[in-house]
């Protein structure tokens, strides 16, 4: 059996905070596991779309989640066999994936299978409550914060670049809506920890982000390189 310590970097926040490509650089420079917690949501939400199920009732979302099968391999996002790593970026999948966020048994029913993600050497798990309820022991806990301006701003130039032409009032908009949402649910609501150190990326390069991070991780030893690590 393997008694070796795994480490933990829980890193929560908004949609656009930056948080996803941050958590995936920062595992790979640890050479940590990998956990995007949000992907799971949006396959549940892609399927129920998919299935034209009425996410809203309860025993229909449950009696799907037994026959879907999610898994992760290198990077992508699979529903029962397919690849739908890019499906999944849609922005009405994240809509309803923030809709099916809200219901209690859908977050019990996949707590276990986040928490399997923790494996050794160790785990960045990003997501909206990976510090407050998934990771509570988590060794550091990362709180991505931004502007809503700064956010659309950069939702809006990845959308260009696709040759996708939107207003960067309605993407505002938008961010505004999905944080109350995230924000104000009776269950798991995106909140900031106790412990968790809240970092402003409005003026941050993801390369400045990442730096920070793993400034915090090595005066922390919250990759277990310091005897101050905790136990
Ligand atoms: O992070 P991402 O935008 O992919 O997440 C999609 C939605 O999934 C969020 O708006 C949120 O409602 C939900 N989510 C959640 N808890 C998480 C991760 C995502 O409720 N840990």
């Amino acid at each position: 059996m393997n008694n070796e310590k795994i480490y933990i970097i829980a890193i929560d926040g908004p949609a656009g905070s930056g948080k996803g490509t941050v958590a995936k650089e920062i595992s790979k420079k640890l050479h940590y596991h990998y956990l995007d917690s949000g992907a799971i949501y949006r396959i549940i939400a892609l399927a129920c779309l998919k299935q034209d199920i009425n996410f809203k009732d309860n025993q229909e979302l449950i009696k799907l989640l037994q026959k879907t099968y999610i898994s992760f391999k290198q990077g992508d996002s699979f529903l029962d066999k397919q690849n739908v790593s890019n499906e999944i970026r849609d922005e009405q999948v994240g809509k309803v994936a923030s809709q099916i966020a809200q219901n209690i048994n859908l977050r019990n029913s996949i707590l276990n299978y986040q928490r399997n993600f923790a494996k050794f050497p160790g785990l960045v798990a990003e997501g909206r409550d990976m510090a407050t309820v998934v990771f509570p022991q988590a060794h550091l806990k990362i709180y991505l914060d931004a502007s809503v301006a700064e956010r659309a701003k950069r939702r809006y130039k990845q959308l260009i670049l696709k040759g996708i032409n939107v207003n960067i009032g309605t993407l505002a908009s938008e961010i505004i809506a999905r944080d109350k949402q995230d924000m104000e649910r009776e269950h798991s609501p995106l909140a900031v920890d106790k412990d968790s150190i809240v970092l402003n990326t409005d003026n941050l390069s993801i390369e400045q982000t990442v730096n920070k991070i793993l400034d915090y991780i090595n005066t922390t030893g919250a990759d277990g390189t310091k005897p101050s690590a905790k136990k």
